[in-house]
């Protein structure tokens, strides 16, 4: 079992299922009374959602939920819910996302079973993005941004809850299991491998999200390349694990000089992807021969090092593997779409621990690819970790396009806010891909500029570079040190994720604590590319 901290399964239907606990109509802020867009729901729940609007109790107002019971016969639902999608000129799939997100998030605390939503009658065209031209059927993208938003409201981290949280009946007890119907009367395959990718998605990000809470005390890199690969092994993925011993013997410098003060040593976790070979049969899909490659900054714990932290809030350290988490959640999702490129995922991951064998300021490292690195800043970790990860995937994968994901400053949270990524690279083409990806996701994202000038940021008096060149553009100078270890001519793009990396009050979408964000960008990435 992967573990996801949801418990809900979604399926798409002609029809409504007998007896639901709940029937669920979506409606906006223009919705009259008379003119409810359900096509499939039975007249009980329609006249339900017809007085409810001609009351004025419910608006249609983004993210309004309202549930009613029904005088329900035998057979019929027993309660209608109306969610709200808000202004109809502003819809997009964002706010199915947050529909789904919303309902499910009641639907776990009232632990209904058996959910029916039905689907309004939508453009194929979601603003933003262009989709199939069948307008007849389930708008795919609906179905997709629905369901992934189901999986996220649906998600409850409740693994470290004991005696006490459970005797006061806090947190779910017994988890009722959710079964969600998705109701449209044409459901032609695309929409059905719309809600197949749906689930992979919101399963991978829940599985992220997941992994991500665990604390240090239980996730480490020797464990967290465990979780890797018994996650590899369920979902037909090839694993490779380096230790400290084989990266030292391969001269990776930076991640064994940061995972050096910790108990548990450094782990450089490897999950392949590869297309089936040989389709059988005369449809056989073309393959590409192309690889892409995923890499993610996995500190299990970030101290700061000898150049230690504050205390004040060093515990949410515990989501310095984020990066790493959505490469991890993305891996499972493209495990079970099964896209026609070869996809590499690496975990790049340690412990920034402070001890007698901890590295120090001063220390000068040969990183994998013959640079050398002066550490002026211990904290400044991440980027060692990555060089190594980045060099040494680039040689040993020779991928087409590489996209590395880091909670690596906090100077990108004072720029830019806890709500998008900081993304730079070089190549305009690659920065087109993963833009659209991210639009399409719902996850935002801003470039910032990698200008070859501003390497002089990182001079070294003794090395080639410093990690860290003092208070300037720290988000900048980030990304230019991990420039140093993409081979020329790769298409690479760094994207920092240390602000939407967790959200520190609920909101929308997300519970407190970890997101998982990036899954759902990396996921969209490859599978077109992938074609
Ligand atoms: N993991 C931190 C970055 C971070 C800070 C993520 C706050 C999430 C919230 C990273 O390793 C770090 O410590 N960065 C330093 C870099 C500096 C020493 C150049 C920073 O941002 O202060
Ligand atoms: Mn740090
Ligand atoms: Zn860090």
């Amino acid at each position: 079992m992967i573990p996801t901290s949801t418990n809900i399964s979604v399926e798409l239907k002609k029809q409504l299922p007998v007896a639901a606990d709940a029937v669920v109509v979506l409606i906006n802020k223009e919705t009259q009374a008379g003119k409810v867009s359900a096509g499939g729901a039975p007249k009980i729940v329609i006249e339900a959602v017809d007085r409810l609007i001609a009351s004025g109790d419910v608006k249609g107002k983004s993210n309004e939920l309202t549930m009613q019971s029904l005088a329900a016969a035998k057979g019929e639902p027993a309660r209608v819910i109306v969610i709200g999608t808000g202004n109809p000129a502003k819809f997009s799939a964002e706010c199915l996302r947050e529909a789904g997100a919303t309902l499910a998030r009641h639907v776990r605390k009232q632990k209904l079973a058996r959910v029916a939503i039905v689907l309004p009658q939508l453009p194929d065209e979601l603003p933003g993005v262009p989709d199939s031209t069948e307008t007849a059927a389930a708008s795919p993208r609906a179905v997709q941004a629905l369901t992934e938003g189901l999986y996220l409201g649906a998600f409850e981290y409740a693994e470290y809850r004991g005696k006490v949280s459970k005797e006061s009946g806090s947190g779910s007890a017994r988890p009722v299991k959710t079964r969600y119907t998705l109701v449209h009367d044409d459901t032609r395959h695309v929409a059905k491998d719309a809600l197949q990718m749906g689930i992979a998605v919101g399963e991978g990000q829940a599985f992220a999200r997941t992994i991500a809470h665990r604390p240090s005390n239980d996730i480490n890199p020797v464990s967290l390349a465990r979780v890797a690969q018994q996650m590899a092994r369920q979902v037909g993925l090839k694993s490779r694990i380096l230790d400290e011993k084989e990266m030292a013997r391969l001269g990776m410098g930076g991640i064994t000089a940061v995972g050096a003060g910790s108990r548990t040593p450094p782990r450089m976790i490897v999950l392949e992807y590869a297309p089936r070979s040989a389709a059988k049969g005369a449809s056989r899909k073309r393959r590409s021969t192309e690889t892409l490659l995923l890499v993610g900054k996995a500190v299990t714990f970030d101290t700061g090092g000898i150049s230690i932290k504050p205390a004040q809030g060093m515990q949410k350290m515990i989501f310095d593997k984020c990066g790493g988490m959505a490469v991890l959640g993305a891996m499972l999702a493209i495990a079970r779409i099964k896209p026609t490129i070869r996809v590499v995922g690496i975990l790049s991951s340690a412990e920034n621990h402070v001890s007698g064998t901890a590295y120090r300021p001063g220390d000068i490292l040969r990183m994998y690819n013959g640079v050398t690195v002066e550490v002026t800043n211990t904290d400044a970790e991440g980027r060692l970790v990555l060089a190594d990860a980045l060099a040494w995937g680039c040689e040993t994968y020779k991928p087409a396009g590489v996209v590395e994901l880091s909670t690596l400053t906090g100077g990108v949270i004072v720029a830019l806010g806890r709500g998008m990524a900081g993304v730079m690279t070089p190549d305009d083409a690659l920065m087109d891909q993963v833009q659209s990806a991210a639009d399409r996701a719902g996850e935002a994202i801003w470039r910032l500029p990698l200008y070859e000038s501003m390497k002089d940021l990182l001079k070294s008096e003794w090395a080639d570079i410093v990690n860290s060149g003092g208070r300037e553009a720290h988000p900048l100078q980030g990304g230019l040190f991990l420039s140093h270890f993409v081979p020329e001519g790769t298409p690479w793009l760094h994207m920092d994720i240390a602000g939407p990396a967790d959200v520190e009050k609920p909101n929308a979408l997300y519970t407190m604590g970890a997101t998982g964000y990036g899954v759902r960008t990396l996921v969209q990435w490859v599978t077109a590319r992938s074609g």
